[in-house]
């Protein structure tokens, strides 16, 4: 059996995912199912990437150890992997014991062989993040990219990786080879990396722990990249016993990346194998970004930050996994970006799914069950037209292998759809419900019936790679099943048996009311980018923030002078008359009291009923707008220039004294 070996890259677990990170991996999946229904033995590969500096930092705000924030983020990764129905054969996570081992080998081979050495790495150094930076990644200040403090010159000890012995075998391998995918990529990456001179790489670490310790020299841990990238082989037992795959399948068929990650895979990736002596993948095919079109039309990255990062489990609950898993494929041309736009999605599901297949599937059905009670007569009579269709239909599967052959999955879909449109136009040409009026003609109805399922069956097999859900129902639909609407079969015409028996079945992909659901698409994404803005902004202040000057010093005495207690807000109103006022009803231990407070603004009364907080339980009483306040609520001057009331621990009892 012959064997195919696709690979996603392996995703960092350092926040949700979302449709930019489910590209790739429909797109692989999709492969995958092609080629298995092909007949090839497929290893499918994705992962997690749980190593480096920024998941220890994580971690570490969150209050928990990286493992337990890895562990938690990789289980959101793989709900959605099992929700967009990927097909996967192997799951790798580098913190898996297995893998560890192999790249501690992997680096001790290296160094064996002379290719990685001990050094001094020199850079810019931030202090407050514990990060080195290059001149090229300093802001626009020539401060820390990720705080904007100053950075200083600095060195620690490392070990390099020596790039330059591969420079000619990489620049051949890019150049006069059909590695990279686009190919007009390589000229970008033969004059920015290996023109200039490739530099030696920097594969150690040791100013966090988060990694593989490197064995012979335990401080350091390896370079997150170099972990990463072994994965490809590691997963398959390189140089571990759990498991046995090495050697039959390698080299990978199809390493499938973004832009952002090219060079790795197209410089350092060979280079690392090459050292290693090991047989180079076939093919790199590096893909654009999804990007998100914003209200002016302009494309932005999605990040977290911006708040314009599209939710993958939204869009299936609203719409169905297979109708997302179509617009991402169809969208994106292989080198390109993509401009993500909830217009742009709707258009695309309807005119393709709900007009296109969807309506060719259920017209067919919908009139071999009114014409023919659901079963076609075994009588035909061919006619005009019926030879183009046939022509059309038969030539679809080879073009389809091609574009797969080539990771063009858009071309791949465009071709399905010629022969949609065909379908329909056959329809059209041979008007059947003309032919229904006529009892005469009923053998010609009869066949133009059946060469429409026979169509839908070629189409929906093919389709069944990139939408495995919906077109078992269109097999259903169509009286056929899995055990007909294979690979083999979608190269010929006539399979299903002339009395076939069709379904009625739902509406497969209902057509979406474009001003409503923008509506409130809009809304969604509106409110995210607000709130996104909102931590911005709260984050921005916090980080220029620099304390009031501290007040003259006070005795222990003066301070005692002070009662501070506990109470907590049994009732809250707005005080009227006032934009600034609340008025709170608080248990002081001592029968309760009435204090007024000037938080209005930031606090609705709801927020505060019945939290504990802190008052100044000695102040004379005064009256404001009206209204008798005795006492003061405790509140902190935040960066933005709001009041943050304090409070206390809720357990505390009411009336108890702070000191
Ligand atoms: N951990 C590395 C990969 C190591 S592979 C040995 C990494 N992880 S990532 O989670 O940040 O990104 C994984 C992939 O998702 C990358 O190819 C990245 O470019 C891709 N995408 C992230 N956002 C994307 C879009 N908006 N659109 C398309 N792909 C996107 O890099």
């Amino acid at each position: 059996m012959p064997k195919f070996y696709i690979t996603t890259p392996i995703y960092y677990p350092s926040g949700d995912p979302h449709i930019g990170h489910c590209y790739t991996t429909v797109a692989c999946d999709s492969i995958a199912r092609y080629k298995r229904m092909q007949g090839y033995d497929v290893m499918f590969l994705t992962g997690t990437d749980e190593h480096g500096q920024k998941i220890e930092d994580k971690a570490r705000d969150k209050g928990v150890t990286p493992q337990q924030y890895v562990d938690e983020v990789v289980a959101t990764f793989k709900k959605l992997w099992s929700y967009m129905n990927i097909s996967y054969d192997r799951y790798i996570r580098t913190t898996d014991d297995y893998h560890v081992e192999s790249v501690q080998k992997i680096f001790k081979e290296l160094y064996d062989k002379g290719y990685i050495y001990k050094g001094e790495y020199t850079g810019k150094y931030c202090t407050p993040c514990e990060s080195f930076w290059t001149e090229s990644q300093l802001d626009a200040d020539g401060c820390c990219p990720e705080c904007h403090r100053p950075v200083k010159e600095a060195s620690e000890e490392a070990y390099f990786f020596k790039m330059s012995p591969f420079a000619d075998r990489i620049e051949k391998l890019l150049t006069e080879t059909d590695y990279l995918r686009p190919k007009t990529r390589a000229t970008e990456l033969v004059n920015n990396f290996i023109k200039p001179g490739l530099e030696d790489l920097c594969v150690s670490r040791t100013s966090f722990t988060w990694g593989i310790p490197v064995t012979f020299d335990p401080k350091h841990v390896v370079y997150v990249w170099v972990d990463a990238l072994s994965n490809y082989c590691t997963a398959l037992g390189y140089k571990n016993n759990k498991y046995n795959d090495y050697d039959k399948y390698w080299p990978a068929d199809v390493h499938m990346v973004a832009k952002d990650i090219m060079r790795f895979h197209a410089i350092i990736w060979p280079a690392i194998l090459m050292a290693l002596d090991e047989p180079l993948p076939k093919h790199l095919a590096v893909h654009g970004w999804i990007t998100f079109q914003n209200k002016n039309g302009e494309a932005q990255k999605m990040s977290k930050s911006l708040g314009n990062v599209v939710d993958p489990f939204m869009l299936g609950e609203r719409y169905g996994v297979d109708a997302i898993r179509y617009h991402i494929l169809r969208e994106m041309a292989l080198g390109a970006d993509s401009a993500f736009s909830n217009e742009i999605m709707i258009n695309r599901i309807n005119s393709d799914l709900a007009n296109g297949f969807g309506n060719l599937v259920s017209r067919t059905v919908a009139m071999a069950d009114k014409y023919f009670g659901g079963t076609l007569p075994e009588t035909r009579l061919e006619g005009d037209f019926d030879q183009s269709l046939k022509d059309c239909l038969l030539s679809v599967r080879e073009k389809v292998d091609k574009c797969i052959d080539e990771t063009r999955l858009k071309n791949a879909l465009e071709e399905i759809f010629v022969a949609v449109d065909r379908a329909n136009k056959y329809i059209d040409e041979t008007e059947p419900w003309v032919l229904g009026k006529d009892e005469s003609k009923y053998d010609r109805l009869a066949s133009v019936l059946y060469n429409l399922l026979e169509s839908i069956r070629i189409i929906s097999t093919l389709l069944s790679a990139f939408m495995p859900t919906t077109m078992p129902e269109v097999w259903e639909q169509i009286g056929a099943n899995a055990d007909i609407c294979t690979y083999e079969n979608a190269g010929k015409f006539g399979v299903l048996p002339a009395n076939v028996t069709v379904h009625k079945g739902r509406i497969l992909f209902p057509r979406i009311d474009m001003d409503k659901e923008i509506g409130e698409l809009n809304a969604i994404i509106e409110k995210n980018m607000a709130e996104a803005k909102a931590k911005l902004n709260a984050d921005e202040a916090a980080e220029t923030f620099t304390p009031a000057p501290l007040a003259e010093q006070v005795t222990i005495d003066d301070f005692a002078k002070v009662e501070l207690r506990v109470a907590e807000v049994k009732a809250c109103e707005k005080v009227k008359k006032s934009k600034k006022l609340l008025c709170l009803q608080l248990d002081d231990g001592f029968g309760g009291r009435q204090v007024v407070s000037g938080i209005a603004q930031w606090y609705k009364p709801e927020d505060l009923i019945g939290k504990k907080v802190i008052i100044v339980a000695n102040l004379k009483p005064v009256t404001l707008c009206g209204v008798e306040s005795n006492g003061m609520i405790c509140a902190a001057d935040a960066p933005d220039g709001s009041a943050r009331v304090v409070f206390p621990d809720q357990t505390l009892p009411n009336g108890s004294k702070i000191r």
